[in-house]
């Protein structure tokens, strides 16, 4: 499987993208119902229902962190954001805990998947970065939202980072090479290793029930620098039926951390 998942990597990595007109999404009927004071609620015409769905439950989420963990955040990474359709949700938390000029990075190993509708992810993350960036207006804050093609093993980070979210990051090597990735990108101890030296303040961790949450606290503890300040358990929700419970995980970086 190994040199399987590279070539198809390698392969879909220079596929040209098979539409040329603009990605765009849109939705009849939007729940409206759902949306909690505050949320951008026209950013419902523009999604589809599951982008909607899946910014208002992730959204619902990361409001209950308890804002004073983090100081006026300014720069935000999300690492591993798949086609970010949860950008929108993303980019109202930050902009609802963090001050002025705003600025959120989703960073995807694999942006090159092309989708049954001839779209490649890059496509649809480009999308809904830009949607999420048109919140600036309304916030009366500048709000710059980008989602970047690349390897967090290998990126080179443009800047510090204050805050970096982790949203389902995958931990086990079966999950990684069941969704065709390299195995050159996957080690889950380089990667929590580096975010722990670029998070200037924190990280938020959302896991896929309990193993995955024990997984991540295992390596948490062994690397150091910091603490885990808030977890909790998301049972159910009224936006998106899920499998299994989503735990929720908050690291502070230690004030004497060294670089
Ligand atoms: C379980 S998905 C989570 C996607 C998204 N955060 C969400 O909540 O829908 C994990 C994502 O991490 C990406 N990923 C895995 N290893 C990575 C790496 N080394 N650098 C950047 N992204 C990576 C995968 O391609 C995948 O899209």
């Amino acid at each position: 499987m190994w040199a399987s998942n590279q070539f198809f990597f390698e392969f879909r990595k220079h596929l040209p993208r098979l539409r040329w007109t603009d990605y765009r999404e849109s939705q009849a009927k939007p729940p409206l119902a759902l949306v909690p004071h505050g949320f951008p609620e026209e950013m419902a015409y523009k999604m589809r229902d599951q982008s909607f769905r899946l910014s208002l439950l992730y959204y619902s989420i990361l409001k209950q962190i308890e804002p004073s963990h983090f100081e006026s955040p300014r720069r935000f990474l999300d690492l591993g954001s798949r086609d970010f359709s949860y950008a929108v949700g993303l980019a109202v938390w930050a902009k609802e805990i963090g001050t002025d000029s705003i600025k959120v990075c989703g960073l995807e190993l694999d942006p090159y998947q092309t989708y049954w509708n001839g779209r490649k992810r890059k496509e649809v993350g480009l999308y809904h970065a830009s949607l999420a960036s048109s919140l600036s207006d309304q916030a009366g804050v500048e709000l710059n939202v980008a989602y970047e093609a690349g390897d967090w093993l290998t990126w080179n980070p443009p800047s510090q980072f204050d805050v970096i979210t982790h949203l389902f990051p995958f931990l086990f090597e079966d999950l990684h090479q069941g969704f065709g990735l390299p195995m050159r990108s996957f080690s889950p101890l380089e990667y929590y290793a580096k975010s722990i030296q670029a998070a200037g303040q924190g990280m938020v961790f959302f896991h896929q029930g309990r193993k995955e949450a024990r997984e991540s606290k295992a390596i948490l503890s062994q690397l150091g620098g910091g603490r885990i300040v808030q977890a909790f358990k998301v049972q159910e929700n009224p936006y998106l039926e899920r499998k299994f419970p989503i735990e929720v995980l908050v690291w502070k970086k230690s004030e004497d951390f060294e670089q």
